[in-house]
């Protein structure tokens, strides 16, 4: 048997593995990989694959970035990690402040950094602390809990913990754990939009219930600007402005769900900044840590923070065993320094444009629609059907695979989100052979 075969067998035997089916995964010709470099993923024969999913979106410097991999060797050697509650480590302490340093800036401050472990994690975290915040400082005359519902947009992915999947979509893969789900706490509006126009009233949506309900809301949870799993479905500024605005009126905090379109993938370091917003909770994941192992924050403001303070009674009692873990602070401090010391973000600008122009010329074929782009993410729609259903995308990706590009489409979505110093000639061979791919299916 050889080494691939080896492998997949001890793999069909037993892993389970997430967001597969047990027939897909016993017949799937998946690939085997050994290693990766920069956007490039090496599988056992030695065949490169442009990973433009960047390992679910994870990848903001590529994989295996020499400066990130020579920080958590060292952080292994000097503290691979202690509890983070009555001792605290440099690490957690200097990444927190140049967090804070970086975050979204405007009419108010983000201060404080809680620590958690991946994407679900810190929305998770987000929830609860703004559940709690409401129930200890806003009481109703009878002293119950005024605020304890929550609004969130349709199609919403939050990540796959309870909590979470409680503010996201109700679809194929939430639905059987409905009855456990607080979805009753839960507010949203109709279906995602598909146009402009759709988007405002959406928004008009929002804003009715806030001037109506909001004082029964502790905070709106969103995704800043693009619905990632949903699709990649873009929404204006202009609109998260609006509900910036619509939140204050009423009282209710922001969540801003970063998790995917933080640290650069907009083009700009947070998603939030191309509105000018400053949330009173950010959530962020993935790109945190370069995508070199799993960590997570969410950040607060000084206002949230403080009403927290006293005694144990009102203190946010969550953690959880790598909180605030060093070699995760360690690699992520390093991210920040790269972005900065290498130009990420003005860097990337000219290959941002690439990706924008050549999703807009995608769109020649007739069977391919809503050109998009913004930052490092580019998208099209190649047909109607969902994550499940959808038929076209698979095709594509199974052209793309024989032109050594890994794409994982969103149902009948085809997307890729490049690491953000993906050179020009790597970038031009994955947007080629998508080309190439999307003609050989489509045209
Ligand atoms: C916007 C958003 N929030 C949260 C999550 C969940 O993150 P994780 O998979 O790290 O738990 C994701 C994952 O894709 C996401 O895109």
């Amino acid at each position: 048997m050889d080494e691939r075969a080896r492998i997949l067998a001890l793999d069909r035997a037993h892993v389970w593995r997430p967001f597969t089916s047990h027939e897909r995964h016993a017949e799937g010709d998946d690939l085997v990989v050994a290693s990766a470099q920069g956007p490039w993923l090496v599988d056992l024969d030695g065949r490169r694959y442009f990973d433009a999913t960047s390992a679910w979106w994870s990848q903001v410097l590529g994989f295996s970035h020499p400066r990130l991999v020579a920080a958590l060797e060292a952080q292994a050697r000097a503290l691979p990690h202690v509890a983070l509650a009555a001792a605290t480590h440099a690490p957690a302490a200097e990444l927190a402040a140049e967090l804070v340093r970086v975050a979204p800036k405007g009419d108010r401050a983000l201060t404080r950094v809680f620590y958690s472990d991946d994407g679900s994690t810190a929305v998770e975290v987000a929830l609860k602390i703004a559940f709690q915040y409401a129930a200890q400082n806003d009481r109703r005359g009878d002293g119950r809990p005024a605020r304890t519902r929550f609004l969130a947009f349709p199609g919403a992915y939050h990540g796959d913990t309870v909590g979470a999947m409680s503010v996201g979509a109700v679809d194929d893969f939430t639905e059987v754990f409905q009855p456990l789900l607080f979805r009753d706490h839960v507010r949203t509006h109709g279906q995602v939009p598909r146009d402009a126009a759709g988007w405002e009233s959406l928004c008009d949506a929002f804003e009715a219930t806030l001037e109506r309900d909001g004082e029964t809301v502790a905070a709106l949870v969103v995704e800043p600007l693009i619905l990632g799993a949903n699709g990649m479905r873009f929404f204006a500024p202009a609109l998260l402005r609006r509900l910036r605005r619509a939140c204050d009126h009423a009282g209710v905090l922001l969540i801003a769900d970063e998790v995917f379109t933080g640290f650069g993938r907009t083009g700009r370091m947070w998603a939030c900044e191309h509105a000018g917003v400053v949330p009173d909770l950010l959530c962020t994941a993935k790109g945190l840590s370069g995508g070199l192992l799993p960590f997570a924050a969410t950040l607060a403001t000084d206002a949230v923070y403080e009403g927290f303070r006293g005694d144990m009674s009102r203190a946010f009692l969550h953690g959880h065993t790598f909180t605030g873990n060093p070699l995760g602070c360690a690699v992520a401090l390093e991210v920040l320094r790269v972005m900065e010391e290498e130009g990420t973000l003005a860097a990337m600008v000219p290959q941002a444009s690439l990706i924008a122009d050549a999703f807009t010329q995608f769109a020649a074929l007739d069977a391919v629609q809503n050109p998009r782009a913004l930052g490092m993410v580019g998208a099209v729609d190649v047909g109607t059907g969902g994550y499940l259903d959808g038929q076209v995308g698979w095709r594509i990706h199974e052209e793309a695979k024989r032109r050594g590009v890994f794409l994982r489409p969103l149902g009948d979505v085809i997307y890729v989100v490049p690491p953000l110093n993906t050179t020009e000639a790597d970038l031009h061979f994955l947007l080629d052979a998508i080309e190439e791919s999307l003609v050989a299916v489509l045209g």
